[in-house]
């Protein structure tokens, strides 16, 4: 793991967007798996400057998203789409039929992620997937448990989860209880991984992801076994390093 320390979450966003510059310069027709929450915007709003500045081309870039709630349509705002299509899509050149999000309106949930794995396996795989992460070391939905799950999934939210995202909908009850993610296996084949993390109530868990034991009870430290892992982190949090 390559661990770069930012001074605050503009310049984090900055380094993070000029991670991803680099990627499309060097392969214009790359696979970006993208994520959502508040860690990315900034990025994304980077991006965005970089697209209006000419540096940036989407044209023949494809994405794939993390995750996505279960049970919510594309227009609801707290859907995934919406988030992606509102944050970075509409923004720049991107090709809408390039860009993939798992179906949160699928009702046939072993449907929905065996299709989802087969639309990441048909773009070749990601070649740099974008993380953020939860409070409970999660990476997309993948929560806290026994074992790490290898491909794309249905999950039940823990309550943890639920209490942290309610902040974007009207209250708790109506957080979706359920969503499809990424699978653990799924995020470990992408060919490059970066991580942002800011915050200083990120600060524990960001320790435990790099230097604790690698355990499903906190997903992201299974990252430590990935080749090729870039995290960027904020002087917040990096406190207990
Ligand atoms: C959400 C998303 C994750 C995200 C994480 C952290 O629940 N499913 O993909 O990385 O939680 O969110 P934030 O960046 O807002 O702290």
């Amino acid at each position: 793991m390559r661990l770069y320390r930012a001074k605050d979450y503009d310049d984090l966003s900055r380094k993070a967007a000029n991670v991803i510059l680099a990627q499309v310069i060097m392969k214009p027709d790359c696979v970006l798996g993208l994520a959502t929450g508040s860690s990315p915007l900034g990025t994304y709003r980077q991006l965005i400057e970089y697209f209006k500045a000419g540096d940036l081309d989407f044209s023949k870039v494809k994405t794939a998203n993390l995750d996505e709630y279960r049970g919510l349509p594309r227009d609801n705002d707290q859907s995934y789409y919406y988030f992606m299509h509102e944050n970075l899509f509409k923004h720049v050149n991107i090709n809408m039929a390039d860009t993939n999000i798992p179906n949160g309106m699928e009702p046939d949930s072993e449907k929905e992620c065996l299709r989802y794995e087969q639309v990441i396996a048909d773009l070749g795989g990601i070649d740099l997937q974008l993380l953020g992460l939860g409070h409970n070391g999660h990476i997309g939905f993948n929560e806290p448990d026994d074992t790490f799950a290898k491909i794309t999934h249905c999950v039940d939210l823990t309550p943890s989860t639920i209490e942290a995202n309610k902040r974007f909908f009207a209250s708790a009850d109506d957080v979706p209880r359920q969503a499809y993610t990424m699978g653990i296996g799924t995020i470990m084949q992408a060919r490059r991984i970066l991580l942002i993390v800011s915050g200083k109530d990120k600060a524990q868990i960001l320790c435990d992801v790099i230097n604790g034991p690698i355990t499903p009870r906190v997903p992201a430290s299974v990252l430590q076994l990935h080749r090729d892992v870039t995290v960027i982190a904020d002087e917040a949090a990096l406190a207990k390093f």
